[in-house]
């Protein structure tokens, strides 16, 4: 059989915004709020394979009420940030790695799969025409959400006929709109964001909403966010839509990132992988992290809440940290667990000693201040 057609950038049409808008003061964003004079879309059915992309005014896309990503979740999402450096220059971070993801995930709830250099080609194509939306202040970027629906207006629970991508960019400043402060976290154990052999560790809508209650619980009671638990031995798995990752002393003297292994609980953060690349490439001595001890290691292990009470209590914790693409790094400095809260050490600064240095190189490859093989030009 031939195969059906890809992605094809080569047959993008394009239809421009003949209204568009003045982008917002950049210190004015509310981050997700407003989004850019243009949106990528391209259709898929199961017959005729990927139609043409289509890069037309951002608007409102028409559904059957019948459509199938309206009953059964049939989402997938990707999230990804273009800087624009010093000289005007703009880049994406790791692109590629958000191309593989969405891959996996479209392939877990059966939506088609698709060329993912293809993909990242036309994200590029919509970057360069809505260019003068990417903001320079520094902590800005502009926000890409690829999505990714199922859209067959039956209701038939069966995988979809016809899907569509649409790609739709918003500049954003800093996630936290009261500045860079360290967050307290529940210590959830009453539910659950994912279990084994559940969906977890793919990017899937459906992951999400069962989350905006217990943070709203949580917050009720005084916690910005859920560091969801999981199992009789209350591991860390993540904490509200970031990966975590722990920072302790060890008794040769050795300081350890530890941060729980990659399975079905967790998802297959690119902040995530980034930070434990960096830190791994410090540890081996193949790169030099100013600030970073040389007497140091780094795990993918399981962490429980009983570990970080007692490192907590006997001084040997150093830090905990969220790592996502939206807040790049979120530190904490306490945890509500049973009752009581568990305290983690945190710098005048908002930060701790490895989530400070890990930051700057972060934040410093994004903006392109320091050259690296993950910021690709636009
Ligand atoms: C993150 O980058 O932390 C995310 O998962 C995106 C969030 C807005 C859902």
């Amino acid at each position: 059989a031939t195969a059906l057609p890809d992605i094809e950038p080569a047959r993008l049409v394009f239809t421009r915004n003949s209204n568009p808008k003045p982008p917002p003061e950049s210190s004015k964003l509310v981050w997700g709020r407003i989004f850019t004079d243009h949106m990528l879309m391209i259709k898929w059915n199961a017959l005729s394979g990927w139609a043409d992309p289509h890069i037309l005014p951002y608007g409102p896309l028409s559904l059957e009420p019948s459509s199938s990503v309206l009953h059964y979740a049939q989402t997938i999402f990707e999230g990804l940030k273009a800087y624009r450096d010093e000289d005007g220059k703009i880049t994406l971070f790791r692109p590629d790695m958000n191309m593989k993801r969405m891959n996996r995930s479209a392939a877990r709830i059966a939506l088609p799969g698709f060329d993912g250099d293809a993909l990242q080609k036309l994200i590029m194509k919509l970057i360069e025409i809505d260019a003068h939306w990417v903001p320079q202040l520094p902590g800005h970027s502009l926000y890409i959400r690829p999505t990714l629906i199922g859209n067959q207006p039956t209701l038939g629970v069966a995988p979809p006929t016809d899907a569509l991508l649409f790609v739709i960019c918003s500049p954003v400043g800093p996630y936290y709109p009261n500045g860079f402060k360290p967050v307290s976290l529940y210590g959830t154990t009453e539910f659950v964001r994912a279990a084994p052999g559940g969906t977890g560790s793919y990017k899937l809508g459906v992951n999400y909403a069962p989350g905006i209650i217990p943070q709203k619980l949580a917050a009720k009671q005084g916690y910005a966010q859920n560091l969801w638990l999981w199992g009789p031995d209350h591991l860390l798995t993540e904490v509200g839509t970031m990966n975590v990752l722990a920072v302790f002393k060890k008794d040769d003297g050795s300081i350890e990132l530890a941060t729980p292994p990659l399975e079905d609980v967790i998802l297959p953060g690119i902040t995530r992988d980034s930070v434990l690349e960096l830190a791994r490439a410090h540890a081996s001595g193949s790169l030099s992290l100013d600030g970073l001890p040389k007497n140091f290691t780094v795990t993918e292990r399981p962490i429980s809440m009983k570990e970080v009470k007692a490192a907590s209590e006997n001084g040997t914790l150093v830090e905990i940290f969220g790592a996502g693409t939206a807040a790049v790094i979120t530190t904490v400095d306490r945890i509500g667990y049973l009752g009581e809260d568990v305290i983690v050490p945190v710098g005048e600064d908002g930060l701790g000693p490895v989530s400070r240095v890990i930051l700057r190189e972060i934040t410093g490859r994004q903006i392109g201040k320091i050259p690296s093989s993950w910021s690709v030009v636009v």
